[in-house]
């Protein structure tokens, strides 16, 4: 917006007129920079909140990094054998599977579609939500058929000799 000074406001009044002309236009001056500097603060206020926003849903939901823990003897399962356990400390549940000799995946047992208990299916060698037919894939957690658009949630499992280990995040 181009402001006029208040000399080319005087020009086209009569004497009277200027000082009540210039009033005017310093006014209006000072009415259009209040509004330009709350102008200023709105797109300001609202760039922050943008860009906090954003910030906020690229991050992701936060995680708690858990200390490993021991959850199994490696030779207390044979493969397509499966065990539950439950992070030390908290509520959460997983479900560990050795899918053959030297191979092992463990899995947030909470469905990502509303939240039931997964179930591990030997004869089907996947890992079935009872509540809406949920199919999970056995090595991946990857959906394979039903309502979830999201896999299972995995934790890495560690064999340390005779021992395996779960580290999770929940
Ligand atoms: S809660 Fe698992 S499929 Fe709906």
């Amino acid at each position: 917006m181009k402001v006029q000074p208040p000399e080319l406001s005087v020009m086209a009044t009569t004497a009277g007129e200027t000082e009540r002309t210039t009033r005017g236009s310093a006014i209006d001056r000072a009415l259009g920079e209040k509004q330009s500097r709350r102008m200023f603060l709105r797109t300001a206020v609202a760039g922050g909140c943008a860009v906090a926003a954003a910030k906020w849903l690229a991050s992701g939901p936060q995680q708690t990094t858990f200390e490993p823990f021991q959850v199994a003897k490696t030779d207390s399962l044979v493969p397509g054998d499966s065990l539950t356990f439950t992070i030390p400390g908290t509520s959460t549940d997983g479900l560990l599977v050795r899918l053959d000799q030297d191979s092992y995946i463990a899995v947030d047992r909470r469905c990502p579609h509303l939240g039931c208990p997964v179930l591990w299916s030997r004869p089907a060698n996947q890992f079935q939500c009872p509540c809406h037919r949920a199919e999970f894939d056995a090595r991946t957690g990857a959906v394979l058929n039903g309502p979830p658009l999201d896999g299972l949630r995995r934790f890495a499992v560690e064999r340390n000799d005779d021992a395996l280990w779960v580290r999770a995040k929940a």
